[in-house]
């Protein structure tokens, strides 16, 4: 028997953990930095506040209430018997649970290379410590360059990183899923909390206000700020953060108690994400900061620049070992949640019991993992193009196209064509019920469509 119909999160707190734990991950922590230093601080600050607060929230509202009146826990199949204003089957809108799917997968097989990079860098703080980058930025570079093209290593921390997530997923969502957040997301909180005492301890802490709140123009060599690209950077940032349009939100949803408070939960996760994406910038910059390193410095930021400081800083050993401990216990939970939206698709479709279905996808996200290492273009020469930029390109993909289609779609769905009454069941005031309902129906799409086409122009 599949117990899959019985299983779900016995507690809301454990709801909330796990939500939470797929939001806030490698998007939160090295993703959110990195951006905005490469674009200028406070205006990309600025942008992505604005789009999780105000749009983020009610998509996160919109696919939690379409995971709480789910038949069946895969994103696909539950769009079957979804009930909607005119009683007919909304069948069609099954593409957001396919799409939300597809692009589960792809991501988490680039993911994973980064995540087990993170081990790498934590084992190497354990074993020898980073003194061995004081020399400066070249000696770490070089070292993770050696690192990333290192096929046998950087694939082996990748698939270990996969097998412990197919391992939480495995035993479900109550025996697995809720028990693993409630213990990972409490260490990440405790370890993000250890390194931002020495944020605001260390000399880099005014630097760090005056880069993420000093409104400015320029970027931080003073040329003038592209507004628009930041602004599409801000907003792909803050969805991809709150991990909004990959259907993870809505298969969560599916497996809570259908009298969970939908509204009150949403702003939760939200909440979480946004703070922990601002205490990670409150953790990295003053760290580079009080040793003049480049905020600027791109995806090697976390990487190449504060190793850096780690060789140097007093504790940078300790304080280096818990911030790749916090990159992989974020990443951890926020792929177990990719896996878990393809495994109840696939359950959901095939009626195939769990256990398998989690090798299996296992084993696909494993394999789709390795042509996402930057190596295998040295190793095979044949698939050099390929596998040199497939990681930014699936980003790219997903970031771009795949995000704002599908949470457009979700706001459609939930707007004109899910039934009323169901959205307007979860306020207690009607006259809020009505805003958030047109809100969600004419300003959303809009907002999410010049996401779209503005991030189609920028390309
Ligand atoms: N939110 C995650 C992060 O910030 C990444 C992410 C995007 C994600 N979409 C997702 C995670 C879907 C799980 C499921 O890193």
């Amino acid at each position: 028997m599949s117990s899959q119909k019985n299983d779900s999160f016995k507690t809301q707190l454990g709801l909330i953990l796990a939500a939470a734990g797929s939001a806030i991950g490698l998007g939160n922590l090295w993703g959110f930095p990195y951006k905005a230093g490469e674009n200028g601080g406070s205006v990309f600050i600025a942008i992505y506040l604005f789009f999780a607060l105000a749009v983020g929230l009610p998509l996160m509202i919109s696919e939690f209430i379409i995971g709480k009146h789910s038949s069946n826990n895969s994103s696909v199949r539950m769009f079957y018997k979804m009930p909607t204003n005119d009683e007919t089957r909304p069948k069609k809108f099954a593409i957001i649970g396919i799409l939300g799917t597809i692009a589960s997968l792809l991501i988490a097989t680039f993911y994973a290379v980064i995540a087990g990079w993170s081990i790498d860098y934590f084992l190497t703080g354990i074993t020898q410590g980073y003194s061995q980058f004081a020399e400066g930025t070249e000696m770490s570079a070089a070292y993770f360059n050696a690192l990333i093209t290192d096929f046998g290593r950087s694939g082996i921390y990748a698939v270990t990183f996969i097998l412990l997530a197919i391992v939480i997923t495995f035993f479900g969502i109550n025996d697995g899923i809720e028990k693993a957040s409630k213990i990972l997301m409490p260490a990440l909180f405790i370890i993000l909390i250890i390194l931002l005492i020495n944020g605001f301890m260390s000399g880099g802490f005014n630097e760090t206000l005056d880069f993420l709140f000093t409104p400015r123009l320029t970027y931080l060599d003073g040329t003038d700020l592209n507004v628009g690209k930041t602004a599409i950077a801000a907003m792909s940032q803050a969805f991809f953060s709150l991990s909004l349009g990959l259907s993870a939100m809505i298969t969560y949803a599916s497996y809570m108690k259908k009298d969970t408070k939908v509204i009150g939960v949403s702003f939760k996760i939200v909440l979480f994400d946004t703070i922990v994406a601002f205490l990670a910038g409150f953790a990295v910059f003053p760290i580079l900061f009080s040793l003049g390193g480049d905020p600027a410095s791109g995806p090697g930021l976390v990487f190449i620049s504060l190793t850096v400081s780690f060789a140097t800083i007093p504790f940078g050993r300790i304080l280096g070992i818990f911030t790749f401990l916090l990159l992989f216990i974020a990443a951890l939970t926020s792929i177990v949640s990719m896996i878990e939206t393809i495994v109840s698709a696939i359950i959901g479709g095939t009626k195939l019991p769990r256990k398998p279905t989690v090798i299996i996808v296992g084993v696909v996200i494993i394999l789709g993992s390795i042509l996402n290492q930057p190596a295998l273009g040295i190793a095979i020469p044949f698939l050099q193009g390929l596998a040199d930029n497939l990681i930014d390109q699936l980003d790219k993909l997903t970031m771009n196209f795949v995000i704002p289609i599908v949470t457009l779609l979700i706001a459609i769905f939930v707007g004109f064509r899910m039934k009323k009454e169901l959205v307007f069941a979860e306020f207690r005031s009607y006259k809020v019920a009505t805003l958030f309902y047109a809100y969600l129906r004419y300003v959303i799409p809009l907002l999410v469509f010049i996401v779209f086409i503005s991030g189609i122009l920028a390309l």
